[in-house]
């Protein structure tokens, strides 16, 4: 059976991987991403969400079977509000705004976390601010903190909003989960390897990971699939972690 996905962020890494593995299978997917993309259009500006999704719209009125949120910005972006601005309110209101296409179909959705969300240290003021949905707020306190606290604030957040909403959104017919992907080989990794402030940490972490190497975006996309799939469907409100064991490494008695 074909069936029609959108997802933000499918031009490049584990979102394209995502893509190409759902077109294999036969299934339509439209992308909404900066370049390379079905829709284009910069999801750190407000306006352009909800018009995104408006021409997604246009493009499958018979509605969708799926959404990836899936565009993200690592930890080395400057300044931190875009990375709250893509990384939480992007997939935030992309996929609120998917959410009648969704419901025609009983819809799956699927929001990229990150393992670096459960980081300790987290300034939980900002997280606060963006499961407040309030985007200024969030955006003038992230741009005192480090990057990692940044991005690991922005990925906390989105995690807890999937799990907030998650049981509402399966009464309507809509099933929701996240899934946290550890350090993995693309574009976003590549750039952070080459900063010289968060460079070598993120080398150094990368020598614990417990399967003995960097996830490739396949890996990745192979979890993604499941959760878009029948075959999770009692699968709800969950976080998968897909790091290679390093946050059963970490924090092993937290699940
Ligand atoms: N690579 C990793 O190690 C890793 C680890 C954990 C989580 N993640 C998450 O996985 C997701 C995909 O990241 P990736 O590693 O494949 O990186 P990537 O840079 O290859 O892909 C990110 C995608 O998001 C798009 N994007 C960025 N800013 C955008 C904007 N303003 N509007 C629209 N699209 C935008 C990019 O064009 C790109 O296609 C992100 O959410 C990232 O935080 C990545």
């Amino acid at each position: 059976m074909t069936n029609t996905f959108a997802m933000t962020g499918g031009a490049t890494g584990i979102g394209a991987a995502v893509k190409e593995k759902l077109r294999a299978e036969g299934h339509r997917v439209i992308v909404i991403d900066l370049k390379d993309a079905d829709v284009v259009a910069d999801l750190s500006k407000p306006q352009a969400r909800g018009k995104a999704l408006e021409q997604v719209a246009d493009l499958a009125p018979e509605g969708l079977d799926g959404f990836i949120a899936c565009a993200g910005l690592g930890p080395h972006v400057q300044p931190a509000s875009l990375i709250d601005r893509v990384n939480f309110f992007g997939a935030v209101a992309t996929i609120e705004a998917a959410m009648d296409l969704l419901k025609k179909k009983n819809g799956v959705v699927v929001a990229v976390g990150s393992n670096s969300s459960v980081l300790p240290g987290l300034d939980q003021n900002h997280v606060q601010a963006l499961l407040d949905g309030d985007e200024e707020r969030a955006c003038e306190l992230v741009d005192t903190l480090d990057g990692q606290n940044a991005y690991g604030g922005s990925k906390n957040a989105l995690t807890r909003w999937v799990r907030q909403q998650a049981p509402a959104l399966m009464k309507q017919g809509v099933r929701m989960n996240a899934v946290a992907p550890g350090m993995t080989t693309t574009p976003l990794t590549d750039r952070v390897f080459e900063d010289e402030t968060y460079g070598q940490a993120m080398r150094d972490f990368s020598q614990m990971i417990p399967c003995g190497e960097i996830a490739s975006p396949d890996m990745i996309a192979d979890a993604i699939l499941f959760l878009l799939s029948p075959a999770s469907r009692y699968v709800c409100g969950s976080v998968l972690f897909v790091d290679g064991g390093q946050d059963a490494l970490i924090r092993p008695d937290c699940y």
